[in-house]
């Protein structure tokens, strides 16, 4: 059930997230094909907020301009200097504020100093490191404040090891009085195992109200976000608490170690949830799927499988062993074993692999086949064609019914330009082809085996121009004497002479049996 859409979402990704230890921020770290503040904003779009902001600072321009690209109509907020997560929520609401206000007096509704006009209404507030949060999550936390007519729901856990995390500190009622941050709990405080996720839904009015009286008297020096909930309460408003039913589903990634662990939970939730639509998956611990794949019914997924990007797998279709597929699309029906694909579409019931190499612009057609050690790249090949084995095809059209021999190379690069050949329908292209583009041979033409095709072939021609054999007799025993292979070929000629031998001691044997029999 969907709740009441929220005003808006705020996603907090102004963290420098030091302990990744890396040149790039710790949101656009990746798992399961998106990266972390792309998780946080799919997340959020499935409450159907009326805007969405993320607060930046750290890498200020790598962060909104991913932000940017993924969700176009999401706001940016820039965090001033002052630290800590009450600053960041400070200025995403002042940045919400100033877009309702500006949308307000567009409609000609009020001045730029109506403050009515400022955001009201329920505000969820999240982080953009926590990417196993799902918008089912969020949900229930909006229902939860909403039924509840809270002015603060926060999403809390109950872990094994709540060192680091604000503890939730409840009253003898089991209210939630207040969250109390690690580095100033006391150690009865320290001893609480119900920990603030750092999930929240803000009635905007009260959130506005608490964020003006937030202070820095603390053990860091920054603004806690967390102080809005006392804060909320002195002013008479209800503060209520949602159990994360699943505390790993709430944790952060803080370092590489969680970023790979919540890497696995998500995949383990990717994979689970196809298998409940009706996708075999023979070994879920090796099958690897991205977010944005979808996968049709009575698709079967064979162990070591990984599928990313946009790719799509239509119903009953088998992909695997061993097979990474980045934005392939793959028709009913069809095959595809031990390859490695991206940017390419795979016809209904054709079969590719084993051991195929298909690049960008590879389409292949209903039924068509991809054998084994073919390599293809920007190449059009017709329904029913076939290129069974050991070939390149690059920058080529090949037409409906075609068969394109063993070892067929289309040469598409001159060292200079790359060009493109075309091949017509019924094609028989000879073993061992050198096709040079650019060429074009005809609807049902042949080439014969070792041709090296230079011009256009003509429909239903046949090319012809490997050089005709020369056999010179004795050559190896006159010119590698006492050679491995002069013995051979000694002993080859040795047991033909044998041979010859022996077959006339047969007819000699046959001839006086009939001398015998003519007698009798
Ligand atoms: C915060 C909570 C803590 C909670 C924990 C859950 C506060 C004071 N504490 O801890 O109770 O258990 O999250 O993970 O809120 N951020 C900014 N600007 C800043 C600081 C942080 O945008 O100035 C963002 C970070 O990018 C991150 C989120 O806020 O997305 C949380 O920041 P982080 O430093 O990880 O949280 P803590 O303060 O450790
Ligand atoms: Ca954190």
């Amino acid at each position: 059930m969907t709740p009441t859409p929220p005003a808006a979402v705020m996603i907090l990704a102004a963290g420098a997230g030091t302990r990744m230890k890396s040149a790039t921020p710790k949101v656009l770290h990746r798992i399961a094909g998106r990266s972390l503040v792309a998780h946080a904003l799919a997340a959020a779009a499935e409450l159907d907020p009326g805007r969405t902001v993320v607060v930046v600072r750290h890498e200020r321009e790598a962060v909104a301009s991913h932000v940017t690209e993924v969700a176009p109509h999401v706001l940016v907020a820039d965090q001033d200097h002052v630290p800590g997560t009450g600053s960041a929520v400070r200025c995403g609401l002042s940045t919400l504020d100033a877009t309702t206000v500006a949308a307000a007096v567009a409609a000609g509704g009020a001045d730029m100093a109506h403050l009515d006009s400022r955001i009201q209404g329920s505000i969820v507030v999240t982080s953009g490191d926590v990417p196993l949060v799902d918008g089912v999550l969020l949900s229930m936390l909006v229902e939860a404040h909403d039924a509840q007519g809270n002015a603060v729901t926060v999403l809390t856990a109950r872990v094994p090891d709540a060192t680091g995390y604000g503890r939730i500190v409840r009253d003898g009622s089991g209210a939630v009085t207040r969250i109390v941050e690690h580095k100033d709990a006391s150690d009865a405080e320290r001893a609480i195992a119900e920990i603030n996720a750092g999930i929240y839904v803000f009635d905007a009015a009260r959130l506005r109200d608490a964020l003006a009286h937030l202070t820095t008297d603390n053990a860091q020096g920054e603004l806690y976000l967390t102080d809005v909930l006392a804060l909320a309460r002195e002013a008479g408003g209800r503060v209520g608490a949602l159990v994360a039913p699943d505390a790993a589903a709430v944790e952060g990634v803080n370092d590489r170690v969680q970023l790979a662990n919540a890497g696995a939970a998500l995949n383990r939730r990717i994979v689970e949830g196809w298998m409940r639509a009706g996708v075999t998956v023979v070994d879920p611990a090796t099958t690897w799927i991205d977010a944005d794949v979808t996968l049709d019914a009575d698709v079967t997924l064979l162990p070591g499988t990984q599928l990313h990007g946009a790719t799509r797998i239509g119903a009953g279709a088998t992909v695997g062993p061993d097979t990474t597929l980045t934005d392939v699309e793959v028709g009913e029906g069809a095959t595809v074993t031990r390859t490695h694909g991206s940017g390419s579409r795979i016809g209904a019931r054709a079969t590719v692999g084993p051991f195929s190499f298909l690049r960008p612009g590879t389409v292949l057609g209903d039924k068509g086949k991809i054998g084994a050690y073919v390599e293809t790249k920007n190449a059009t090949i017709g329904a029913h064609s076939k290129v069974p084995h050991l070939s390149y095809v690059g920058d080529a059209t090949v037409g409906r019914h075609s068969n394109v021999g063993a070892g067929t190379i289309f040469v598409n690069y001159d060292g200079v330009t790359k060009s493109s050949s075309i091949v017509g329908d019924h094609v028989r292209i000879g073993s061992d082809n050198t096709l040079i583009a650019p060429v074009e041979i005809g609807d049902g033409a042949y080439t014969g085996a070792g041709a090296i095709i230079r011009h256009d072939v003509p429909a239903g021609a046949l090319a012809l121009n490997a050089v005709p054999q020369q056999v010179v007799d004795g050559w190896v025993e006159r010119r590698r004497p006492g050679s491995p292979s002069a013995e051979a070929a000694r002993a080859a000629q040795d047991a033909d002479a044998t041979r010859g031998l022996s077959s006339g001691a047969q007819e000699e044997r046959a001839a006086a049996a009939a001398d015998q029999e003519g007698e009798a």
